[in-house]
């Protein structure tokens, strides 16, 4: 499991200055790229999930890189995915919250039958920076009344303090960076 983490931890690259001066960007494409860290990352990640609890019921993924973790996940625990998409992009009756961003803002979406209430979800995505983005998409859960029993990331930017913004959410992240 040491192995399979540094496997993983080993395909993160990081860009200075990305996408505008002065952040460090953390991107997961050689991790994507490479069958053997994906299915790594896939094992931990459905590992930590069984360990932790008996039962989930839905895994909803955030647009749009929670896409790519939260369906090879989903497969594993024999469980559904759902969607929650930035503004705009869902049709029928949806759920809506804009959120603050480091400049400026945004809007993420649900589907309004995308969870009963009283569902088990995970929620995934692949880094948790300021947290804006997975507080406000637990928000949207909790008005369709889901029982949100963790918010789960690949990477967490631990100096923006995003997991203390979850307030009394469950949060685990599988990589810490300063
Ligand atoms: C990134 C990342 C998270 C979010 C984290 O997505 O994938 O979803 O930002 O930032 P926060 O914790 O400060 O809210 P982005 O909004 O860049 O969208 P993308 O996945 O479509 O590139
Ligand atoms: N990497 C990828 N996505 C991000 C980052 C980062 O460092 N910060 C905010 N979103």
């Amino acid at each position: 499991s040491r192995e399979r983490l540094r496997a993983v931890r080993d395909r993160v690259r990081s860009f200075p200055d990305f996408p505008v001066p002065g952040v460090l960007f953390r991107d997961i494409s050689p991790l994507l790229k490479d069958p053997v860290a994906f299915k790594a990352l896939i094992d931990l990640l459905e590992e930590h999930l069984r360990a932790s609890f008996p039962k989930v019921d839905v895994i909803a993924g955030l647009d749009s890189r929670g896409f790519l973790i939260g369906p090879p996940l989903a497969q594993r625990l024999g469980v559904g995915f759902v969607l929650i998409r930035k503004k705009g992009k869902l049709p029928g009756p949806t759920e809506s919250i804009s959120y603050a961003l480091e400049y400026g803002k945004a809007e993420l979406e649900i589907q309004s039958d995308a969870v009963e209430a009283g569902q088990k979800v995970v929620v995934v995505d692949d880094l948790l920076a300021t947290g804006g983005t997975m507080r406000a998409a637990c928000e949207l859960l909790a008005r369709l009344k889901a029982d949100i029993l963790e918010c789960l990331v690949v990477i967490e930017l631990k100096g923006l303090r995003g997991a203390a913004k979850l307030e009394a959410i469950p949060f685990h992240s599988l990589l810490q960076y300063d």
